[in-house]
């Protein structure tokens, strides 16, 4: 898939570099300075480029405005994504997909199962709310009471329910 990121930081090139090792195409874009956005590319690897944010995302939404489709999912954190490996006990880091589109609730756990991550469909965008105060909680459990970034929220399901 071409997937371009507008933000050039920690998650764009943490997230980058693991989808580009599993086949993607990466554009990163939005950086205060291009130097530093050619070094986050190539940080990312051989076939990732820099450019825009027209050229990574600024086309397709202005052609899908007003209708464009909207996901939110809240990554893990980036030092987990910058680490060795994602797995956390043996475990999978996972992590909440809400969107109104059905196709992209399919489709964006599928690109984070290539890169070892649990997509959960969780359901229509307005469930989205949700998934912010989570984030919140797992951020002060990290940072604030210090239990660091190798920490991460789950679903545990019985599949015979
Ligand atoms: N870090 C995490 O673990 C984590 C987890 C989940 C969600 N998030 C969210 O993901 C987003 C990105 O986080 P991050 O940690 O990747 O941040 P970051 O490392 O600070 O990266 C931000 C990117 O945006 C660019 N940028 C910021 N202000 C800009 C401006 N005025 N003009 C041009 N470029 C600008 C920065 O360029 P420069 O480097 O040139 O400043 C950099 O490429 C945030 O919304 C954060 O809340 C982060």
């Amino acid at each position: 898939m071409k997937i371009g990121f507008v933000g050039a930081g920690n998650v764009g090139t943490g997230l980058g570099k693991r989808l580009a090792a599993a086949g993607h195409e990466i554009i990163l874009s939005f950086a205060r300075t291009p130097d530093k956005l050619a070094a986050a590319a190539a940080a990312v690897g051989r076939t990732a480029r820099s450019g825009t944010p027209e050229t990574a995302a600024g086309e397709e939404i202005a052609r899908a405005a007003p209708g464009a489709m909207v996901v939110k999912a809240v990554l893990p954190f980036a030092e987990l994504l910058h680490s060795d490996s994602l797995l956390i006990e043996r475990r999978r880091p996972a992590v909440f997909v809400c969107s109104d589109d059905r196709s992209a609730r399919l489709t964006l756990p599928s690109l984070l199962a290539d890169i070892g991550i649990d997509g959960i469909d969780s359901g229509p965008l307005k469930r989205a709310r949700f998934t912010e105060p989570l984030g919140m909680l797992v951020t002060n459990l990290a940072y604030v009471e210090g239990m660091g970034a190798r920490i991460n929220a789950v679903l545990i399901r019985d599949p015979s329910a």
